[in-house]
């Protein structure tokens, strides 16, 4: 079969075939390396909702120094005992270069050979610190670096966010070529950075907020994936797709890939166009909204209901009043909501939803709301 193999990548993590509207930031990211120790790129941190690109942006950063510079990296995902898998990944990778550092590498210390984890306490911070100092000290010997990345940073992990900053802290000091890149949704990374315990050197770091995509630069990302696979689309088609993503980084995959399926041959008709708009977005109510739903208490889904009656951000008064409660009433759930990732500020005394098309799901799919009359009138 000629047209087999899709190319299109909607899944979680998957590097996208074209990877639209980042470059500036990947680039940004790699002078950041090449300006040596002391750079202030080499702490950053990607924001942004689920689905925006922030896993992909982790691996791009990483590709690009890995090409550009030669750098290693560690990838790692802020969930407990991070500390030790950095350490461990570190020693093994010091391992691997040089079989002879084993013994000095502080491998118990990292709970590898032969030292089981549970066996007592571990001592965090010495055993990270060590390995990354000996890594990035052999690697810089042959003139290259490390970077590390985090995944899913929040604040329920400031602790060891906490530590691994003052071992990235030391070595920056020690003007070692070293790096570290963190990724997190919106509001854990703000709650990180206000805990008490985080350290200032985190709160320097320089924090990109990734966005939605111009539609123009999908439209040119889909064409080029498109005809690099095998198959061609009309101007005209390829707009109607590229606008049904609304920029949004996932949904562009997931177009992609549903346009792909529902073509037939060599050229992509406006029916498949039509009809894979409508199975991407089925496949993002059900990956995406219902999801984030499904774990919502009724007075959040009823807040969300709410703020689905206007076109544009809500002002928390109105929902207030709609929901006919309290204005601290409202906050409380203001607050919630916006802790998981489901709503953003929109300037003072106004929220946005920050998934996108979740507005037009709730529109879709009225069930389980307030009365649809009664609130409106209280509207000024
Ligand atoms: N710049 C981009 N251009 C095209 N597709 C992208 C881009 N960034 C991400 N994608 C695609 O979007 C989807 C989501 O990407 P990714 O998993 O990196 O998002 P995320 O922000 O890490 O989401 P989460 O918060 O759920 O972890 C993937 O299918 C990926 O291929
Ligand atoms: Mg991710």
């Amino acid at each position: 079969m000629a047209h087999a193999r899709n190319p299109f990548k909607p899944s979680a993590g998957a590097n996208p075939p074209e990877l639209v509207g980042r470059e500036a930031l990947v680039d940004e990211f790699a002078e950041s390396i090449g300006s040596g120790p002391g750079a202030p790129g080499r702490l950053t941190i990607f924001t942004g909702p689920r689905g925006v690109g922030k896993t992909v942006m982790l691996n791009a950063v990483a590709e690009r120094a890995q090409t550009e510079y030669q750098w290693l990296s560690i990838h790692e995902t802020a969930t407990p005992g991070l500390l030790e898998r950095i350490a461990i990944q570190a020693a093994s990778i010091l391992e691997e270069r040089s079989p002879s550092a084993r013994k000095i590498t502080g491998v118990t210390l990292a709970g590898i050979g032969g030292v089981s984890l549970s066996e007592g306490p571990v001592p965090h911070e010495l055993g990270v610190r060590h390995a990354l100092a000996q890594l990035a000290a052999q690697l810089e010997e042959h003139g290259t670096g490390l970077l590390v990345t985090i995944d899913e940073i929040h604040a329920g992990r400031a602790d060891e966010l906490k530590q691994l900053a003052a071992v990235v802290q030391h070595l920056v000091r020690e003007e070692r070529e070293i790096a570290l890149a963190l990724a997190g949704l919106p509001q854990g990374v703000s709650a990180l950075l206000a805990a008490e315990s985080v350290a200032t050197f985190l709160r320097r770091a320089e924090r990109h907020s990734l966005g939605a995509l111009a539609i123009g630069d999908v439209m040119a990302a889909l064409r080029k994936t498109i005809e690099e696979a095998g198959r061609t689309i009309s101007e005209d088609s390829l707009g109607a797709a590229a606008q049904a993503t609304g920029g949004y980084p996932f949904m562009v995959q997931l177009v992609g890939y549903q346009v792909w399926r529902q073509a037939s041959g060599a050229v992509i008709t406006r029916e498949a166009v039509d009809a894979g708009v409508v199975a991407a977005r089925r496949r993002l109510e059900v990956l995406v909204h219902e999801t984030a739903l499904k774990d919502l208490s009724p007075v959040d889904q009823e807040f969300l209901r709410a703020m689905a009656r206007d076109p544009i951000p809500s002002r928390t008064a109105d929902i207030a009043a709609r929901l006919g409660q309290s204005a601290s009433y409202v906050a409380v759930y203001r607050a919630r909501l916006l802790k998981a990732g489901l709503i953003k500020e929109a300037g003072r005394g106004a929220v946005d939803f920050a998934l996108p098309f979740l507005r037009e799901y709730l529109r879709e799919h009225p069930e389980g709301g307030p009365p649809e009359d009664g609130a409106g009138a209280v509207r000024r």
